[in-house]
């Protein structure tokens, strides 16, 4: 049962919080972009105005990049348990942008989907938050629990001051518990509550040869070609399994056991679905594994991006003088991103081939993330859940990352929850990128209904 009084308030202000979050999302705050800085403070404000309009008293806190949000409200008193609320307002770059098929930062709804850059990832989601406190303290002039949101502009990026900042202000966010909505749910009218993040390493590696591009005519053959040397170095990374092949790699990789494999395996999955959603001729990956299993619980070494040479039309007789490719690690338990750099490092320097030099930049990294699903925490979150969706949540894992759950419940000590409103498909990421008009709906109900249990279950 969804309480009368709060949903009574969603209905009247439809028109208004839709209205809000496509304000929110035609600000263009690509993180990663220098020419979009004044945007990013542009959403920093605009976060922290909407929720001192809300009823929260809000902060914008500068940092070296990117500022954090804080938006708190302590009504609940001493007594009464503290949420800490995470979200990012940031988004990724929205190329290719012929891809889209309505410009990024122009909301559009189409078929009960709302397309736009951060509709899910995360703007929609944390907007979700702020209108679910909002409805508590417009309606009922307060919380159960006390709240600390914390809204980041950095996480596409990195999330470099986060964790330094939350150092900083340990006492002004300590927290019973953390909650995040920034993942997913596993299928449609399926509520999810996410049990594990892999971690990242993410690396450039540098291949340089002559000192300038040679005639391949002239010169070919006799000097080293930075492309194949890096060519040779990236085939070196995996095996014929589809293992990594990095010495060391796997050592510090705890087995999750027969219980998780075969709860993975209970879940509602489809290969040829899950083939058919990438558009990739056929699945592939680490022998013995399944699809999930491959994406929950194994490592991987991708190749993210790769450049040298001539590319343009037509044939050019070159030989390149450097070669560069973007190498990422994803993480599990309990790898650590520190320790796969110094692993990479060392793999690279030993197999690559003589005539050249190659460097391999840490460009960032996050640790893995697994969670012990039980205890008040998960019990509010599984009735929120219910509640709104009209069915228990099952749990799922994550092949994404999201870094600072780990440093929030290091720094902080507490759990963190994990519940997301996305769908698979959604386009995270990837042109078109859009949320389910009604995820967000039952979303702003199962979070509504989440802090009351919270208050119910003293969390
Ligand atoms: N919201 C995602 C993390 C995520 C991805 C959750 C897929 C659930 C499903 C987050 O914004 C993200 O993109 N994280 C990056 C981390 C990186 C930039 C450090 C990622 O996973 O690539
Ligand atoms: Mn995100
Ligand atoms: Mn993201």
């Amino acid at each position: 049962m969804l309480p009368p009084d709060l949903d009574a308030f969603f209905v009247a202000n439809d028109a208004r919080i839709r209205g809000e979050l496509f304000d929110l999302l035609r600000i263009p705050s690509v993180s990663a972009r220098s020419e979009h800085t004044a945007d990013v403070a542009r959403a920093a404000q605009w976060v922290a105005d909407n929720m001192s309009t809300a009823g929260l008293r809000a902060t914008v806190h500068p940092t070296a990049g990117h500022p954090i949000v804080v938006g708190e409200w302590r009504g609940a008193g001493a007594g009464a348990p503290t949420v800490l609320v995470y979200g990012h307002y940031d988004v990724q770059p929205p190329e290719p942008l012929d891809l889209w098929d309505s410009p990024p930062f122009e909301p559009a709804i189409r078929d009960g989907r709302l397309f736009a850059r951060g509709s899910v990832d995360d703007k929609g989601q944390l907007f979700i938050h702020m209108k679910a406190l909002e409805a508590h303290l417009k309606v009922r002039g307060g919380l159960p629990v006390n709240v600390v949101v914390v809204a980041e502009g950095e996480e596409e990026v990195g999330s470099d001051h986060l964790a330094e900042f939350v150092e900083a202000h340990q006492r002004e966010l300590a927290c019973d518990s953390v909650v995040i909505s920034d993942s997913s749910m596993f299928a449609p009218g399926l509520p999810s509550i996410l049990s594990s993040l892999r971690g990242l390493a993410y690396f450039q590696i540098d291949v340089t040869g002559p000192a300038t591009d040679l005639h391949s005519g002239s010169y070919g053959g006799a000097v080293v070609n930075p492309a194949m040397a890096l060519a040779r170095i990236l085939a070196t990374m995996h095996d014929r399994d589809g293992r990594v092949a990095i010495p060391g790699f796997y050592d510090p990789v705890r087995d999750w056991g027969d219980r998780a494999r075969r709860e993975i395996a209970a879940l509602p999955f489809d290969d040829g679905q899950f083939r058919a959603e990438t558009g990739a001729p056929a699945l592939g990956g680490e022998k013995g594994y399944s699809t999930l299993e491959r994406v929950w619980m194994r490592p991987t070494c991708e190749v993210n991006g790769l450049l040298s040479g001539y590319t343009g039309e037509g044939a050019k007789t070159v030989l390149p003088s450097k070669a560069m490719a973007k190498v990422s690690c994803r993480l599990v338990p309990d790898q650590d991103p520190r320790q796969i750099e110094r692993l990479m490092k060392a793999h690279v320097e030993r197999v690559k081939p003589d005539g050249v030099t190659a460097t391999v930049t840490a460009l960032h990294g996050g640790r893995p993330w697994r969670a012990e699903l039980d205890g008040p925490l998960y019990e509010a979150a599984r009735r929120a859940l219910a509640a709104a969706f009209d069915k228990p949540p099952v749990i799922t894992g994550e092949g994404g990352s999201i870094p600072v759950v780990g440093d929030f419940e290091r720094i902080l000590g507490a759990p963190v929850l994990l519940m997301g409103f996305g769908l698979p498909g959604e386009n995270a990421h990837a042109p078109n990128e859009w949320i389910s008009m009604d995820n967000f709906t039952r979303g702003l109900r199962a979070v509504a209904v989440l802090y009351d249990e919270m208050g119910k279950q003293g969390v």
